[in-house]
């Protein structure tokens, strides 16, 4: 495949949220059929890829359908209720040698030494281990669901511990007692549980279908849980059953949940590297906050300005500059990426307000007005009177928000001085 200026371009569109991602954690759960199904190859690839990008890798799996063949090829019969499989005690060794030997092709496949796989770049470690603490579910409609039980609770503390030292966690829906028994969990909550306990940045359901789609079976790329005019889905849509774990998640502090195709390669990369995703993308509580920026957000505020300096809309700041007057900075962060940002320069009780930026994937929100508004209610805490804005592009946005034009004359004479006649910005002003 040639490499042309469109992957240049994605490369570089991509590397905001390459630094968004890093020393993130993020719980990724296989469906079964996604073990079995052909893109396998490709998405611990793509795992393995986040992984050498810094992303903490829990990667959750079911191995139902696997349990069922070898209990079939074995000729054990094991009764269901709800759609769930009851493990007898004649069931768990043929049931836990099948998910002994997904766990094994997973961690084949991720040190594998092909010369295209990851193993190839650097070494990969994938530990497994006794991480969920299980309980039995008991007896339920008169039925004894036997070694079938339920999450009790995530070793969180011994996850992190190997995260931090870059391994990916590799938890099958399994789980041990202190009576020392084995149960077969349900893995779409052991996924949500250990996501949950971990405070995961994200949870990923790779599933059988694309995403949740409306009535007319489009595809919903964003449900705001947080939004209480939105249509709720139908309770025989695809996927809903995912939709519930991650309104639970997201209500249990997990930031962003997805649901994306095992099918479609390169669905991951995808949903994280891109603006629109390719799945639904499920959003708690908003992630969106103006704060004071700080030291750390100077890398993402040269990024933001970066190609408005190129343009000639904004004068050229340096990140000596930057660092120095951080202070002044006032930031809107969303997933971990810095969108917007506005400083405010202070001449006796007149202030500058300076660098207005928000990114453009995400102009037309209303963001450039909320930094407006937090910027001037904190002048007015400061006393000040009056703010001004010098711009060359920008003069109507801000005629629009109140600010008229006005003189060089009229600005501080400490801000005159150093008015630069080559730019030739416009000067406004509005009484605060
Ligand atoms: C100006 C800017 C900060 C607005 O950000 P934003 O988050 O989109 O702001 P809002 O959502 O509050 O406002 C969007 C509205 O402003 C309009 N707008 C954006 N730039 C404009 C400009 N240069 N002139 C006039 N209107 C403009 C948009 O068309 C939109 O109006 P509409 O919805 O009626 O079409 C953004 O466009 C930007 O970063 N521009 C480049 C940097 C710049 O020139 N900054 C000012 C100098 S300090």
């Amino acid at each position: 495949m040639a490499f042309n200026a469109e992957h240049i371009k994605w490369f570089r569109d991509s590397s905001p949220y390459i630094d968004a991602h890093r020393g993130r954690t993020f719980v990724i759960s296989l469906a079964s059929e996604a073990l079995d199904s052909q893109n396998i190859g490709n998405i611990i690839s793509d795992v393995a890829l986040l992984n050498s990008l810094g992303v903490r890798i829990v990667l959750t799996y079911s191995a139902d359908a696997q349990v069922k063949a070898a209990l079939s090829a074995a000729g054990i019969e094991c009764p269901s209720h709800n759609g769930q499989l009851i493990i007898t005690p004649q069931a768990m060794p043929v049931a836990t040698g099948a998910v002994g030997a997904v766990t094994a092709d997973l961690c084949a496949r991720l040190s594998s030494s092909a010369p295209d796989s990851p193993a190839e770049r650097r070494e990969i470690s994938a530990v497994s281990g006794n991480f969920l603490k299980a309980k039995p579910i008991g007896i339920v409609d008169g039925l004894d669901h036997q070694h079938t039980g339920a999450v009790r609770k995530v070793n969180a503390r011994a996850i992190h511990h190997l995260l931090d030292a870059d391994a990916i966690v590799l938890i099958p829906a399994m789980g041990f007692s202190p009576s020392g028994e084995v149960f077969l969990l349900d893995p779409l909550a052991s996924a949500r549980e250990a996501a949950c306990s971990l405070s995961a940045d994200k949870l990923i359901f790779l599933s059988s279908v694309p995403g949740l789609s409306n009535a007319d079976g489009n595809l919903i790329s964003e449900i705001d849980l947080s939004d209480t005019s939105r249509a709720e889905l139908a309770a025989d849509s695809p996927g809903i059953a995912l939709l519930e774990h991650c309104k639970s998640a997201c209500n249990r502090g997990v930031a962003r949940c997805h649901i994306i195709s095992y099918g479609t390669d390169g669905a991951i990369l995808e949903e994280l590297f891109t603006r629109d995703g390719c799945g639904t993308q499920i959003i708690g509580h908003s992630y969106e906050q103006i704060r004071p920026a700080s030291l750390d957000d100077v890398p993402g505020i040269l990024k933001l300005i970066e190609p408005l300096e190129a343009s000639g809309a904004l004068v050229k700041r340096s990140r000596e500059l930057l660092e120095s007057e951080i202070d002044h900075f006032t930031v809107i962060e969303r997933d971990g990426l810095l969108i917007s940002c506005a400083a405010l320069y202070l001449y006796g009780d007149h202030g500058e307000l300076a660098c207005v930026v928000t990114h453009p994937d995400y102009r037309k929100s209303d963001r450039g007005d909320r930094l407006l508004e937090v910027i001037e209610k904190k002048a007015r805490q400061l006393g000040l009177t009056r703010l001004f804005v010098l711009t060359t592009q920008s003069a109507h946005w801000f005629s629009e928000r109140g600010f008229a034009h006005t003189s060089i004359e009229s600005l501080p004479e400490a801000r005159q001085a150093y008015y630069n006649y080559q730019r030739n910005s416009r000067v406004l002003s509005k009484a605060l």
